[in-house]
């Protein structure tokens, strides 16, 4: 097991992120637009690393309520180590502190280990947009999470009953 740490996005990590965007995507985030993201109050991208290493990073926006997941990638050499769903459990405590209560993500319709990892964390397909991706053109299905609080304490909003 590579020992990593989940901390916010730094300026430091961009230049790895970037390099593994462009190794992962066939329509990468270019370095300057994750580095904007650094500035973007609406933007929350969480890393792990290992050390100067970054091993994964997630990169999500919210608006209101509603948050964005725009990105996943873990290093080829890292993966199936749990890296991806610690990033993205993370990822869900911050906005849940945040009041964040949907997170909603596009995915291939063939890429079958995200599609594992998004429905293990509980996402349900909600929808799908017809050639939705380039290079190759390809269906995205839609998945949505709801974010619930399980007591008060962890949500400064509503918790699940007071929501229901
Ligand atoms: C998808 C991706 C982020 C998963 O990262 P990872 O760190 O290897 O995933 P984890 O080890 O945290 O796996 C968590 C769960 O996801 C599922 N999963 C992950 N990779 C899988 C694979 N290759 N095959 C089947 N299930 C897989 C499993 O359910 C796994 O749980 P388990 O280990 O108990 O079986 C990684 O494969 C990746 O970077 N892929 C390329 C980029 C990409 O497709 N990003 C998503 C775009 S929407």
């Amino acid at each position: 097991m590579t020992a990593s740490v989940i901390i916010p996005m730094a300026p430091a990590h961009v230049p790895q992120i970037s390099e593994l965007e462009r190794a992962t995507f066939s329509a990468p985030w270019d370095e300057a637009a994750i580095r904007a993201e650094l500035d973007n109050p609406l933007s929350l991208w969480l890393v792990a690393a290992n050390g100067e290493d970054v091993l994964g990073y997630v990169g999500s926006q919210t608006v209101f309520e509603d948050t964005d997941i725009l990105n996943v990638a873990v290093k080829p050499a890292a993966r199936r180590r749990g890296i991806a769903e610690t990033l993205l459990r993370a990822l869900e405590q911050r906005l849940i502190l945040n009041g964040a209560q949907r997170i909603t993500l596009e995915v291939r319709i063939s890429n079958a280990p995200a599609l594992a990892l998004y429905e293990k964390l509980g996402y349900v397909r909600v929808g799908l947009r017809r050639s939705y991706y380039e290079k190759p053109r390809e269906d995205a299905l839609i998945l949505q999470k709801r974010l619930l609080c399980r007591t008060s304490d962890a949500c400064p909003y509503k918790t699940e009953k007071e929501r229901v």
